[in-house]
């Protein structure tokens, strides 16, 4: 009887982990540039989330970053200032702890990124873009870790622009 009931539980329970609704497309805070000055923009990715049917995640969300170029791993300091900086080339910055504070020098528009779930961004202020780039503190007082994934041959990748200014959080959590 008290088995039987379990089941009745579990057995919905794994059907609905494989069949999770998938979010469309992932947003990400993008540090852009337009005129000659970075800006800070909403982007949507154009490749879509798909389920997996790869081993080890089959049934959850995936989607392509596309073909990257070599890779590091920083670890910075508590309270950091990276001051004012270009992107040194187009590159994903995954924060994976800590926190990065993100401002213009021209501009009021600023993001706060917190390492985790939502710490993906996309730096694409490069020098020939941007005359003097943005500026970056790490006002946490645990260390940051950001790992830096270089786009190959600094492609952009496909992507709508939602607003100015950084993703909400409510952009990213779905
Ligand atoms: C933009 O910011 C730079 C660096 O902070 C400053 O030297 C410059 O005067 C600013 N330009 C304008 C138009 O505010
Ligand atoms: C800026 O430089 C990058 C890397 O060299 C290049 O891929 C990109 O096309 C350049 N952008 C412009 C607008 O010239
Ligand atoms: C990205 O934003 C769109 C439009 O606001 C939304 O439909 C979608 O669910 C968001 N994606 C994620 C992963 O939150």
């Amino acid at each position: 009887m008290r088995l039987a009931s379990l089941f009745i539980f579990i057995v919905p329970a794994l059907t609905l982990l494989n069949t999770l609704p998938v979010p469309s497309r992932l947003n990400i805070t993008t540090i852009a540039a337009a005129n000659g000055q970075s800006t800070i923009e909403c982007w949507q990715l154009s490749a879509p989330l798909v389920q997996s049917s790869q081993a080890g995640t089959s049934g959850a969300a995936v989607t392509q970053l596309g073909e990257t170029g070599a890779t590091s791993y920083t670890l910075l300091p508590p309270q950091f200032d990276g001051g004012l900086h270009n992107a040194p080339v187009v590159q994903w910055v995954s924060f994976v702890s800590g926190l990065a504070v993100i401002s213009l020098p021209n501009s009021t528009e600023s993001a706060t990124i917190h390492g985790g779930r939502n710490g993906l961004i996309l730096a694409a202020d490069t020098r020939n873009v941007s005359t003097l780039g943005h500026k970056t503190v790490y006002p946490s007082k645990e260390e940051t870790v950001g790992i830096q994934i270089p786009t190959r041959n600094n492609d952009i990748p496909a992507h709508t622009v939602l607003h100015a200014g950084p993703c909400d959080r409510e952009e990213m959590d779905q």
